[in-house]
C-alpha cells in the first residue's frame, strides 16, 4: 500500500485559443478595478493587446520586466504600482514577467492574472526566485501563487522555434523529476505521465508548422502540467545542476535546462527505475531505447542545444560547477558525489548522447521521411501520412520485424490486392475485419446523439437497386421465415421525413447475397422503395440469417490463422436518403440471433439490436399461409444535413 500527502494549489485555469479576451472578466470575478500591466520591452505590442482589452480597468503600464527578477527591477514596478493605486497586475510574457507580478504579490498582495507566452510553467507554482547583488534565492509562500491563469494557445504560436523547443524540455524536466520526487503521490504522476506525452508529441510536430494550434495547445497544456507538477513535489538533482549553471556561470535557464536532462536523467537512471520506464514509455520511445537516450534524441530531433559547450561555458569550469553542485545535500535518488557530478557535467558539456538503449538509427530514418514531406501543400495530407510513417515505423521498431516477416506482409496485401475485382474488394474485407471500417464510420457518421446509428455499407451493395412499390415482397418468392417490415423514417424531432428514398438489401436463408448467386436471375433481397407522406414504409421479406464473410481469400487466411469464425450476426441493411438530411447507412441486427457479441466486422451496436417479433395468426397483408411469421417496426431518426436548419 502506498501513503502519501498532496496539497493542491487553488489557481483557476482559463485554457483555450483567443482566450485573451477573457481578461477584463477575469479581473473583475477577483473583485479587482485597477489594474497595472506588466510586460516585457520585447512584448510590448503584447502588452498593448492585453491594455486594450481591459479598457478602463487598465491604470498603469510596466514593461521592464527582465531575467532572474532583479529587485531593482521590482522596486521601481513597487513605484508604479503604488503611485497608481493598482489592486490587481496582469502579466503578459513567459517566466521574467510573471517573476515580476510575483515579486509585487509577495510585496503588496495583489491579485495576479497571468498570461503566458512560454512554456516555463512558474506560472502555477507558489514559488518566487529573486536576484539581489548577483544571488539568487527563492522562496515560497501562498501570496506569490498567481490566481488566475489564462492560457491563450494563440499567445505562444508566436513563439520562436529554438525558444519554443528549449521552454518546452525546460517543462518536460519538471514533469521528469516529478516522478521520482520523494513527495510524488498519483495525481502528479498521472500530471506528469501526461505533461511528458503532450510535450513530447508537441516538440515532434513544432518544426513541420510552428504556428499549427494543435502542436501549440499540446505544449502549452503538457507546460501548464508539468508546472503544476513543479508547484507541487520537490525537484531533484537536474534543477539544482541548472540553478548552479544559470546563477553562478550565467548559462540561459531554459537551453541549459534543455542541455542538462538527458544526462541528470541517466546519472539517477539506475536508482529510478520505474520512473524511468514510465517515462520512456510517455515519450514512445523505440523499443530497447532508455528514457535519457530518448530524450537526447528527441531534444536533437527538435533542433536543441545538446552541450553546454554552444552554451559558452568554459571546460575549466565544469570542476567548481561539480563542486557547487555538490555542496549542500538534497534529496535525489542516486547518491550525489563530486566525481559522479563532474562525469556528468562532462559529458553535458562534450554533447554527448547518454549510453544505454539502441542506436536511434530507425529513428533518424524516420525524421529524414518525415522531412521529405515538407513540401506537401495540402496539411491535413501532409499531417495525415507523416503520423501514418511515424507509427509503422514503430511498429516495425517496437517488434523488431524481420526481413521475412515483413515479405510475408507485402506478399498477403499483394494476394489482397489481386483478389480484387469489379465484384470482389478484398481490401475492404481487410479493412473491415480488422475493425478499422467500424472505426471510421464511428467517427464519420454517429456524431448526432439523437439519430440513428450507422454501421458500415459491407461489400453487397449494388447501386440502382429495382425501384419497387410500397408493400412489395422483396424476397420474391425466396423460402424463408415472412417477415413484414413496417418503419418509419423521420428527423431527430420525430418528424416524418415523406418520399424518402430507402435501399434495403439483405442475405437470403443460406446466408447469401444475390450477388454471390450467378445463376439467379435478376436481383432478389434488395430494392429500393420510399416512405408514404407519414415518412412510413411496409414491405415484405424474409427473416435473415447469419452468414460467412468471403473467407477464401487472404482475408480468411487471417481469420483462421487467428482462430476467428467469418459469421456476420444476422442483420438487415438501410441506406436511407431525404433531402436536408444526413444519408443513414446502417442495419438493423435480428436480437437473440447468433454472434451478436463476436461479429466477424464489429458492426454491431446495441442500440441497432431490435426484435423480429415472432407472430402467428394472418398476417398484416392479409396471407395466412405461414405458420410462424416475424414482425420488425422501428424508427429511423436522421441527422440535419450540414447546414440545414432544423
Ligand atoms: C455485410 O454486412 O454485407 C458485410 C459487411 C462487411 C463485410 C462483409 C459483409
Ligand atoms: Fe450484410
Amino acid at each position: 500500500m502506498t501513503s502519501f500527502v498532496r496539497t493542491a494549489h487553488p489557481a483557476r485555469i482559463v485554457f483555450g485559443a483567443g482566450t485573451l479576451v477573457t481578461v477584463p472578466d477575469e479581473v473583475e470575478r477577483l473583485g479587482r478595478a485597477r489594474v497595472l500591466v506588466l510586460a516585457s520591452p520585447d512584448l510590448a505590442e503584447l502588452g498593448d493587446r492585453v491594455e486594450k482589452a481591459l479598457g478602463p480597468l487598465a491604470v498603469a503600464r510596466f514593461d521592464g520586466a527582465t531575467m532572474h527578477t532583479p529587485v531593482e527591477v521590482t522596486t521601481t514596478a513597487l513605484g508604479v504600482l503604488r503611485e497608481a493605486g493598482a489592486d490587481c497586475v496582469v502579466a503578459v510574457g513567459g517566466g521574467s514577467t510573471t517573476g515580476l507580478a510575483k515579486a509585487l504579490a509577495s510585496r503588496t498582495g495583489v491579485d495576479q492574472v497571468v498570461l503566458p507566452t512560454t512554456y516555463a510553467g512558474s506560472e502555477v507554482t507558489p514559488v518566487l526566485g529573486e536576484t539581489a547583488d548577483g544571488v539568487k534565492t527563492t522562496h515560497s509562500s501562498p501570496e506569490i501563487l498567481p490566481e488566475t491563469v489564462i492560457y491563450d494557445v494563440e499567445l505562444s504560436a508566436d513563439l520562436p522555434v529554438p525558444m519554443s523547443v528549449t521552454s518546452a524540455v525546460n517543462a518536460l524536466a519538471h514533469a521528469v523529476e516529478a516522478l521520482y520526487s520523494p513527495e510524488a503521490e498519483p495525481v502528479t504522476d498521472a500530471l506528469a505521465l501526461d505533461a511528458i506525452t503532450l510535450l513530447t508529441r508537441g516538440l515532434r510536430r513544432l518544426r513541420q508548422d510552428p504556428r499549427d494550434l494543435g502542436t501549440r495547445a499540446d505544449l502549452l497544456r503538457g507546460a501548464w502540467l508539468a508546472g503544476t507538477c513543479l508547484g507541487s513535489v520537490g525537484m531533484g538533482l537536474h534543477h539544482k545542476l541548472c540553478h548552479t549553471l544559470g546563477g553562478s556561470f550565467d548559462l540561459p535557464h531554459a537551453p541549459t535546462h534543455t542541455v542538462v536532462l538527458p544526462h541528470a536523467m541517466a546519472y539517477n537512471a539506475a536508482a529510478a527505475p520505474d520512473a524511468m520506464r514510465r517515462i520512456a514509455e510517455a515519450i514512445g520511445a523505440v523499443r530497447g531505447e532508455d528514457a535519457p537516450a530518448a530524450v537526447f534524441d528527441l531534444i536533437q530531433e527538435a533542433g536543441g542545444p545538446t552541450s553546454l559547450c554552444e552554451l559558452g561555458l568554459a571546460e575549466t569550469d565544469l570542476d567548481r560547477a561539480a563542486e557547487l553542485a555538490s555542496a549542500t545535500p538534497y534529496p535525489n535518488p542516486a547518491a550525489l558525489t563530486r566525481d559522479g557530478l563532474a562525469g556528468l557535467l562532462h559529458r553535458a558539456w562534450v554533447g554527448e548522447r547518454p549510453p544505454g538503449g539502441t542506436a536511434p538509427a530507425t529513428a533518424r530514418i524516420t525524421e529524414q521521411v518525415v522531412e521529405s514531406f515538407a513540401g506537401t501543400e495540402d496539411p491535413r495530407l501532409r499531417h495525415l501520412l507523416t503520423d501514418l510513417v511515424r507509427r509503422l515505423h514503430a511498429f516495425a521498431a517496437d517488434n523488431d520485424l524481420t526481413q521475412s516477416e515483413w515479405q510475408y506482409g507485402i506478399d498477403f496485401l499483394t494476394r489482397t490486392g489481386q483478389l480484387c475485382s469489379d465484384t470482389r474488394q478484398e481490401f475492404v474485407l481487410l479493412s473491415d475485419t480488422l475493425g478499422l471500417s467500424s472505426v471510421v464510420d464511428l467517427l464519420t457518421n454517429s456524431r448526432t446523439p439523437d439519430s440513428t446509428p450507422s454501421a458500415v455499407l459491407g461489400p453487397f451493395y449494388v447501386q440502382g437497386p429495382p425501384e419497387l412499390p410500397q408493400g412489395s415482397d422483396i424476397s420474391r418468392g425466396a423460402p424463408g421465415t415472412p417477415l413484414y417490415v413496417d418503419v418509419l423514417v423521420t428527423d431527430t424531432a420525430g418528424r416524418p421525413a415523406a418520399d424518402a428514398i430507402v435501399d434495403v438489401w439483405q442475405s437470403n436463408d443460406d446466408g447469401f447475397y444475390d450477388v454471390q448467386l450467378p445463376d439467379l436471375d435478376g436481383p432478389v433481397l434488395r430494392g429500393r422503395l420510399r416512405t408514404d407522406g407519414e415518412g412510413r414504409l411496409r414491405f415484405r421479406s424474409i427473416l435473415p440469417s447469419e452468414y460467412p464473410i468471403p473467407d477464401d481469400g487472404p482475408v480468411g487466411a487471417m481469420l483462421s490463422a487467428t482462430g476467428r469464425h467469418p459469421y456476420r450476426a444476422p442483420h438487415l441493411h438501410f441506406l436511407i436518403q431525404s433531402p436536408g438530411h444526413q444519408q443513414l447507412v446502417t442495419q438493423l441486427f435480428v436480437r437473440g440471433g447468433p454472434y451478436l457479441d463476436s461479429d466477424a466486422v464489429f458492426g454491431v451496436k446495441d442500440d441497432l439490436i431490435v426484435d423480429f417479433t415472432p407472430r402467428t395468426g394472418p398476417a398484416p397483408d392479409g396471407r395466412t399461409d405461414a405458420r410462424e411469421w416475424r414482425e420488425l417496426t422501428f424508427t429511423f431518426r436522421l441527422a440535419p444535413a450540414a447546414g440545414a436548419g432544423s
